[in-house]
C-alpha cells in the first residue's frame, strides 16, 4: 500500500528543508513518496529500492516522462544494500522487516542519519518525535537521528576488556 497523501503531506514537513546527501526509500514500490522527496529536496539524491517487478517498471515508465534529475529506482533487495552514505531512510514495511533493519541499521549508518517509518516503529530505538495524522487507521510516524551512543557504549566496552576491568 503506497503512503497515503495525508501522511506524506505530514511527513515532509517535518524533515529539515537543508538536510543534504543520499536519501533512501527501502521499498519504494509504485514511487509516489521517493518522487514526492525528490522534489521536496532537489539538493538530495534519492534512490528508491524495489523488488517487485510490477510497481518497479511502473516506476520507471513515470520517471521516463517525468523527468526528475535527481531520483534513480533500483531493482534491488534493500537488506543487500549498503546504507552508510545516506543522509535520511524512509520505510513503510512491515515489523519483521524492521527487526532485519535494526540490525542493519546499528551497523551501518552513521551517527546523525535520519530514519522516517512510516507505521512501523524501529525495534530498540528511541524516536525522537512521532507524528499522529488524523486518518482512518490514526496512522503514526516515527523519527529517529541514529546516535552514536551505542557505538560510544561498546568502545567503552572494548577498553574495559582490553584493560581488564
Ligand atoms: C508498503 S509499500 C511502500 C511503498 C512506498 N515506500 C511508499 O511509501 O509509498 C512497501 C514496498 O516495499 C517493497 N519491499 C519489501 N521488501 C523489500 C526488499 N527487501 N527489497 C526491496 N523492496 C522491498 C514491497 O515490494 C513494497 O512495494
Amino acid at each position: 500500500m503506497p503512503t497515503s497523501e495525508k501522511v506524506k503531506s505530514k511527513l515532509l514537513v517535518s524533515i529539515p528543508p537543508k538536510i543534504h546527501g543520499t536519501i533512501i526509500d527501502l521499498g519504494s514500490g509504485w514511487g509516489n513518496m521517493a518522487i514526492r522527496l525528490a522534489k521536496q529536496f532537489p539538493q538530495c539524491h534519492v534512490i528508491g529500492y524495489e523488488t517487485s517487478p510490477v510497481p518497479y517498471y511502473f516506476s520507471k515508465i513515470w520517471l521516463f516522462f517525468d523527468k526528475i534529475p535527481n531520483l534513480q529506482f533500483r531493482k534491488k533487495n534493500f537488506f543487500s544494500v549498503n546504507l552508510k552514505d545516506s543522509s535520511l531512510i524512509y520505510t513503510y514495511l512491515y515489523p519483521g522487516a524492521m527487526k532485519i533493519l535494526y540490525n542493519k541499521f546499528e551497523e551501518e549508518l552513521i551517527p546523525g542519519t535520519i530514519v522516517v517509518s512510516n507505521t512501523f516503529a524501529v525495534p530498540q530505538w528511541d524516536p525522537v518525535q512521532v507524528l499522529e495524522v488524523k486518518d482512518i487507521y490514526n496512522t503514526r510516524i516515527y523519527m529517529y537521528v541514529k546516535s552514536s551512543s551505542n557505538i560510544e557504549a561498546l568502545q567503552a566496552k572494548s577498553e574495559e576488556d582490553v584493560n581488564g576491568k
